[in-house]
């Protein structure tokens, strides 16, 4: 494999701060959710691809029972000792500690490593740097310690539940998974009950997927997030008692939603409305990709934004003004946020002979009217995480 020079420059800093080689480079792509949004944790439909953006994780064992790291991206160096009980302490490093309490709570073995975290994936930004974050680790210790390769399922379940429970946000299964499972030029088609997928080729000659990040921290601050969590199983339990095999949100169709409507609290209902709108817009959307009907796909990914501002309210002005302007430039076939929402990015779908003039026009409106510089990633579907020994 060839090194890029940020990988190299990564290397060099690796030896000045632990005076020694890294042994093992795992590259761990960001994702961009496509179509599908806060479907994952009620049991729906997602089609999320893994970035060409990434975190690059180097990492050598160091024969003790310390955990010394040091990242890039800070430009900060903190340690750990194995032997203590870990504590959540609201730092970068919870997502390392949190996977190494995970692998050993599993019956794996983990010892003293020492690791340096770069790469070029936006922190915070909604492009699912903490999946990667944790993939990333899994994947590390897998190949340090000899249990290289984890159980797909077990790795994604593994890292999800170091972020569920050891940094405590209680997020689905999609950014794991995508993230352990994406391919080169494909996007993965989930059943986040199931988890049966299937990856579908997205055609790249003439199209691209352009993120904008808005430059508004996704302010998750988990508890937006936690209590949309609750507004849906509000909904689930209503349908639930109505039906017992009613079981999640995903057996509910929009004639049942319709018709329980006045018995239904406004509010859940929206939440309700989104949910199963979007689960069927997720299975029209990869419908249309078959075919392909790239036009029809676009108009999904607009009733998409749509219905995750106006039903799921998880947009935020400089989502919504981002969206309105990418619909403006010709060529944009579809313009919708990604990730949960309350800030971080948006994912238009353009024609390749039109992303300069969709960089000029949306970054200069957008700068103009919030004083922002947007970021822009013109992204093509990568392959998952992947390792190398160095
Ligand atoms: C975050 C979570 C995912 C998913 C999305 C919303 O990225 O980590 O599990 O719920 O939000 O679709």
């Amino acid at each position: 494999m060839r090194l890029s020079e940020a990988v190299k420059r990564e290397i060099k800093q690796f030896k000045k701060v632990f005076a020694r080689q890294p042994e093992i480079l795992v590259l761990a792509p960001g994702r961009a959710n496509i179509i599908g949004e806060h479907t994952d944790y009620t049991g729906g439909l997602v089609f999320p691809a893994a970035i060409d953006t990434r975190i690059d994780f180097l990492v050598s064992g160091n024969g003790s029972n310390t955990v010394r790291l040091y990242s890039d991206t800070y430009q900060e160096s903190c340690e750990f000792n194995l032997d203590e009980k870990l504590k959540r302490t609201h730092h970068w490093s919870d997502y390392i500690k949190g996977v190494v309490c995970e692998l050993k709570k599993a019956g794996y073995q983990v010892d003293g490593f020492n690791a340096l975290i770069g790469g070029d994936l936006p922190i915070g930004s909604g492009l699912s740097s903490s999946a990667a974050f944790e993939m990333a680790v899994s994947e590390g210790c897998a190949q340090l310690f000899g249990y290289a390769p984890m159980d797909p399922e077990k790795q994604i379940k593994l890292c999800r539940k170091a972020e569920n429970q050891f940094v405590g946000v209680s997020c689905g299964i999609m950014d794991q998974f995508i993230i352990r499972m994406g391919r080169k030029h494909h996007g993965l088609y989930l059943d986040c009950r199931s988890l049966e997928y299937e990856l579908i080729p997205i055609p790249s000659d003439d199209l691209v997927f352009v993120i904008v990040y808005s430059g508004v921290k996704r302010g998750l601050g988990a508890t937006a997030y936690h209590e949309r969590q609750k507004q849906c199983e509000r909904g689930r339990l209503f349908f639930n008692a109505l039906n017992k095999s009613l079981r999640s949100l995903r057996d509910v169709n929009e004639d049942l939603l319709q018709v329980s409507r006045e018995n239904m609290d406004p509010l859940i209902f929206k939440r309700c409305r989104h949910v199963i709108t979007e689960n069927t817009r997720v299975k029209r959307a990869v419908e249309a990709l078959r075919k392909p009907d790239m036009v029809l796909f676009g108009e999904l990914m607009n009733l998409s934004h749509e219905s995750c501002k106006n039903d799921f309210e998880v947009s935020c002005e400089e989502l919504d003004l981002l969206v309105d302007l990418a619909r403006n430039v010709p060529g944009v076939l579809g313009s919708r946020m990604t990730g949960a929402g309350f800030g971080g990015c948006t994912i238009s779908l353009v024609a390749r002979n039109r992303v300069d003039e969709f960089e000029r026009y949306v970054g200069n409106l957008y700068n103009r009217t919030t004083g922002i510089v947007p970021e822009f990633y013109i992204t093509h579907a990568e392959d998952g995480v992947s390792a190398v020994r160095l």
